[in-house]
């Protein structure tokens, strides 16, 4: 059983998310995709609302497990006996930290790290991007999954609301 782990903060997961996904789980039996919790960190979804997310936009891949992890994704990678995490890149801007994170865990525990080029469709699109150009009113929907922008502009809605109350 050939088995990789596709991590990040998935704060929500976007279509550039998904595209590396979409094409790990070609190559591999199984994904494990790894919500990281960072407790010092506030994000817009809950930890539960991201697996929520990334379970029902990777479905249809049929070969996606979506777990939260706290700590080093490296303890995670070695109590599975997962030998491989995939990493999208962007631009060329990515790649320092990237090397560093890829270097540091190879140092660790020996897990190897694969760089997966995005499609250049997706090479400006983060996560925190997103959030903010719709928080102002900016049309995202192309960059997102349905039900994903759905949620989003919901938790941008409920959010003024409060703010407005
Ligand atoms: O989507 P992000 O926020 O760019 O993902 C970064 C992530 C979650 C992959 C990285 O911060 C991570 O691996 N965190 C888990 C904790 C850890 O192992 N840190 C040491 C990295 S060398």
């Amino acid at each position: 059983m050939r088995r990789a782990v596709c991590p990040g903060s998935f704060d929500p997961i976007t279509n550039g998310h998904l595209d590396i996904i979409e094409r790990a789980s070609k190559l591999y039996d199984v994904v494990h995709v790894v919500v990281a919790i960072n407790p010092s960190k506030q994000g817009m979804f809950s930890v539960a609302e991201r697996i929520e997310l990334i379970e029902e936009t990777t479905a249809q891949c049929g070969n996606v497990v979506v777990e939260a992890h706290q700590g080093l994704l490296v303890d995670y990678c070695r109590e599975r006996g997962i030998p491989a995490i995939i990493k999208g890149l962007r631009a060329v801007s990515d790649f320092d930290y990237e090397l560093q994170m890829a270097q540091m865990n190879h140092g660790l525990t020996g897990v190897e790290t694969l760089f997966v080029p995005t499609s250049p469709t997706y090479s400006f699109l983060s996560s925190s991007l997103v959030k903010e150009v719709a928080s102002y009113g900016g049309d995202v929907s192309h960059l997102l999954p349905e039900p994903v922008h759905r949620r989003l502009l919901a938790r941008i809605a409920e959010r003024s609301a409060a703010g407005s109350a």
